[in-house]
């Protein structure tokens, strides 16, 4: 019988490492909705540890037992594949993980990573922090980020980061001008950060010029693209090096799970940290700072997301041809005075709007479930009709959410975007008058009913 000696682990690991990659390059070779059902799990997976259940499983364990001490000793010095401990890996979180990198990364060659969170805060936490270190041989720190941002985003940045440790948060106020984004970019800047499209106000910006521009000053671009999700832009395609995602909302469209994901390519561009970092971002992240920070996820809300992001492409199809449609209504209407929506003629960013938003496989332009409408009020400042109109809604939700299957509205200024202050909405373009609406999957004939009965309140 084979000695099960140190080494037999570590070669049993480059088994496993080199089967992985087998898993991944035949996924590659595959369109998006069968990347997206099926991942990296399959028949040999499933007769081998699964009793042959076609579903991926959902390990309830804190913890993985090992066979003997030259097992644990391999896994945990990281020379084999192994979950280890719950805080830091999983088998059902893995296969999220496993799905999110490839869709990240679809249509591209490039090699990426994902480690999976416990929300999209932390994930956005976790792709920032690491730049963040103290390096006396440089100037001090400040970062570079577009000011239309998730309420929770900005306050991360301007109160933990600015306010807590005295980081420098350089906010570009107009995300869509490229100077804008030079100007403030210095020897002190450790990443670039932009939102696409930016919750609530619908903004983007040209994801392969800051790119660029990122690279060419040696920092490293972080895309957060949650509300466009891989099914229609993926930002490291463009140039971008991480790419967060709050899958809280289209991903896991069902809304059973609070979830982020951080997708890396290999091989970043950084000021920073050491080579195993810039080599592969995500892995290092989970190997390390995540490790030691804990902000990881639960094996149920990975195998949750896991099944809601199946058929993401086809979900986003029919939500963006809907919110389309609703936002044409919602242009058209003598009570409205604005709606933002990349699908319109109107949008101010209409051409980047077109290169960025396509549907994976079709190639045809969609844009998306999210919209903001401002409500036509007597005077600047008041949300009189606004109010009016949200709480006469009836079918659609009064909630701060969005992605999900169910039409839901929400008026940012008095919600997720309060605690900001009156002069931080301004920076975000967030009126009194403002309400997102996140287009669900119902028929759009009962959601504009909806909004009709709302707007007859006014
Ligand atoms: C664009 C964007 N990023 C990040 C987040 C934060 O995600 P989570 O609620 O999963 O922490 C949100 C939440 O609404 C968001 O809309």
């Amino acid at each position: 019988m084979e000695k099960k000696d140190l080494q037999y682990w570590v070669n049993k690991g480059q088994q496993m490492v080199a089967d992985r990659q087998r898993r991944i390059d035949r996924a590659k070779q595959w369109k998006f909705d069968t990347v997206a059902t099926h991942g990296l799990y399959d028949l040999q997976q499933s007769l081998e540890s699964n009793n042959g259940s076609i579903m991926e499983p959902v390990y309830l364990s804190t913890a993985q037992a090992y066979e003997d001490s030259y097992h644990m000793e391999a896994g945990l010095s990281y020379q084999m594949p192994n979950w280890c401990y719950s805080r830091i890996a999983n088998p059902s979180t893995y296969f999220l993980e496993e799905t999110a990198a490839l869709l990240e990364a679809y249509g591209t060659d490039l090699p990426a990573s994902c480690v999976a969170t416990a929300s999209g805060m932390a994930a956005i936490r976790t792709a920032t922090e690491p730049f963040l270190i103290k390096d006396d041989s440089l100037p001090p720190m400040n970062i570079v980020t577009s000011a239309k941002v998730y309420g929770g985003t900005f306050q991360q940045f301007s109160v933990r980061r600015g306010e807590e440790q005295g980081i420098d948060v350089r906010w570009v106020t107009n995300p869509t001008d490229l100077d804008e984004w030079a100007e403030k970019i210095d020897e002190g800047t450790r990443f670039v950060y932009g939102e696409f499209p930016s919750n609530p106000s619908v903004d983007i910006f040209d994801i392969e010029a800051v790119a660029k521009l990122a690279h060419a000053n040696g920092i490293p671009l972080i895309v957060d693209s949650t509300c466009a999700s891989p099914a229609l832009t993926r930002p490291l395609a463009w140039g971008a090096d991480i790419v967060v995602q709050s899958a809280t909302k289209v991903m896991a469209a069902s809304g059973t799970s609070v979830v982020g994901l951080l997708i890396a390519k290999h091989d970043i561009v950084s000021r920073v940290g050491n080579d195993e970092m810039q080599a592969d971002f995500a892995t290092w992240a989970k190997f390390w700072p995540f490790r030691d920070n804990g902000p990881g996820l639960h094996a149920m809300g990975a195998i949750m997301t896991l099944n809601d992001m199946r058929t993401l492409r086809p979900r986003i199809a029919q939500m963006s041809d809907t919110a389309l449609t609703v936002s044409r209504f919602l242009e058209n209407h003598p009570k409205v005075d604005r709606v933002f929506y990349p699908g319109l003629e109107s949008y101010h960013a209409r051409d980047l709007a077109k290169k960025y938003m396509r549907l994976a496989d079709d190639g045809r332009n969609a844009y998306s479930y999210m919209l903001m409408v401002e409500i036509k009020e007597a005077r600047d400042g008041v949300n009189t009709n606004t109010r009016k109109f949200y709480d006469g809604l009836d079918m659609i939700w009064r909630a701060t959410d969005l992605g999900r299957v169910k039409t839901v509205a929400t008026m940012n200024a008095i919600s997720t975007h309060q605690q900001q202050g009156e002069k931080g909405r301004s920076l975000a373009s967030i009126k009194p008058s403002a309400v997102r609406i996140a287009v669900g999957v119902e028929h759009r004939d009962d959601i504009i009913a909806d909004l009709t009965r709302g707007l007859n309140r006014i």
